[in-house]
């Protein structure tokens, strides 16, 4: 969305978080709050997928064709300055490096993938190579040469299969560095892994967060912070629970969130891997409650709303990337909730994403009977 007024930009999204309100029969106030940053140069993770002419972005709306660029106006200055390098790197090798034709789904080198935290600058490049190419050993090399010579702190190598297109891997070789890196925000550091979840805006993410405290109203017997990632939320937010519970399905996180447990002094929060549809067995949400939910695009999972329907939480705060879905929830969850707080946060500027924040609170009892 570069070609629009970023204001005109921001009045877009909020229109459309309306709309998709407006689809569920709620109302949302037109003057709803949308929180900014950087209008550029915020994004700490971009996947640069590679082409013969280097590694470059997708055309929109052709996985064949990659368009090759300078200088990425939405990557944060590490990111930029990683890209810069491994273009650098490919246009010196460019006659030794094998690059994955799409088309023939053969050759080696299909993405570099970098990540550099804004306030940490650990910046982490992982290239991902063809599992299947004949040519990993050889085209290995050039990627330690690549890692002697940068300055990048940590590199990677992962392999997917010829036929799937990921850019990163669950278990992924450590060339040089470590494969854990880790943001500053404000006095609290949280580690994630270089193969795992971590929001890619954290001057956004720390509005978000502050946000959340502010609607928080006293202390909680139990906060559960549902799709909890690494632990960001919860860890930062366990100071207004008794006990603060994060759930996330992916090993890589639950890992790096016991982690950031032990280096927040966070001992009132316990990790838990699980998928967020088993929440009914794990027995959570006793007292005074308050539910975090997070989820991916495609919304909270039908047994998690069902859950929350029976065990009624004090409060809920629903963080979101797709309002679509998230109408959706709270349409349901409207039968047992107010709606009282609702905010738009720019994580994604120059591009079509929002993320938005909705809290509701539980009708009196009599509401619910
Ligand atoms: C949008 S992220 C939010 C993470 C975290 N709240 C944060 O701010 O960093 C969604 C998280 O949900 C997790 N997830 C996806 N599907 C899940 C599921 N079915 N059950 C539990 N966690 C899930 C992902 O691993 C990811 O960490």
């Amino acid at each position: 969305m570069q070609d629009i007024d970023y204001s005109v930009q921001l009045q877009l999204k909020k229109n459309e978080i309306i709309t998709d309100y407006e689809l569920k029969k709620i109302t949302l106030e037109t003057s709803m709050k949308i929180f900014c940053k950087d209008e550029f140069f915020y994004r700490n993770r971009m996947d640069f997928p590679f082409s013969f002419d280097g590694p470059g972005q997708r055309q929109k709306g052709r996985f064949d064709r990659i368009v090759s660029f300078e200088k990425c106006y939405i990557a944060n200055s590490g990111v930029d300055a990683a890209f810069g390098g491994v273009s650098a790197w490919f246009n010196a090798h460019r006659a030794e490096i094998d690059v994955f034709d799409v088309v023939k789904r053969a050759g080696t080198m299909r993405y570099a993938t970098i990540r550099s935290p804004l306030f940490s600058q650990e910046t982490s490049i992982t290239f991902i190579f063809n599992a299947e190419s004949p040519r990993i050993a050889e085209q290995k090399e050039l990627i330690k040469q690549f890692a002697a010579g940068s300055a990048v702190k940590n590199v990677l190598l992962g392999l997917v299969k010829y036929n799937t297109d990921q850019s990163t891997v669950e278990t992924a070789e450590i060339i040089k560095g470590s494969d854990v890196i880790f943001e500053q925000l404000g006095a609290r550091k949280f580690y994630f892994h270089t193969q795992g979840f971590f929001q890619s805006n954290s001057g956004v993410l720390l509005d978000i967060i502050h946000f959340i405290r502010e609607k928080l109203e006293g202390r909680y017997n139990t906060l559960v912070d549902l799709y909890g990632g690494v632990g960001t939320l919860g860890i930062s937010l366990s100071g207004t629970a008794d006990e603060v519970y994060v759930v996330d399905n992916s090993r890589l996180n639950s890992i790096c969130g016991r982690k950031n447990i032990e280096v927040n002094g966070a001992a009132n929060v316990k990790i838990i891997e699980s998928d967020a549809g088993k929440i009914g067995e794990l027995a959570l949400g006793a007292g005074r409650s308050v539910f975090i939910l997070d989820p991916p695009r495609n919304g909270i999972h039908r047994k998690v709303l069902s859950h929350i329907k029976t065990v009624l939480p004090e409060k809920l705060i629903y963080v979101s990337c797709n309002p679509a879905t998230q109408a959706h929830d709270i349409s349901v969850l409207l039968e047992n909730y107010t709606l009282d707080d609702f905010a738009a946060f720019d994580m994604f500027p120059q591009t079509k994403h929002v993320e938005s924040v909705a809290v509701l609170s539980k009708k009196p009892a009599r509401a619910n009977i």
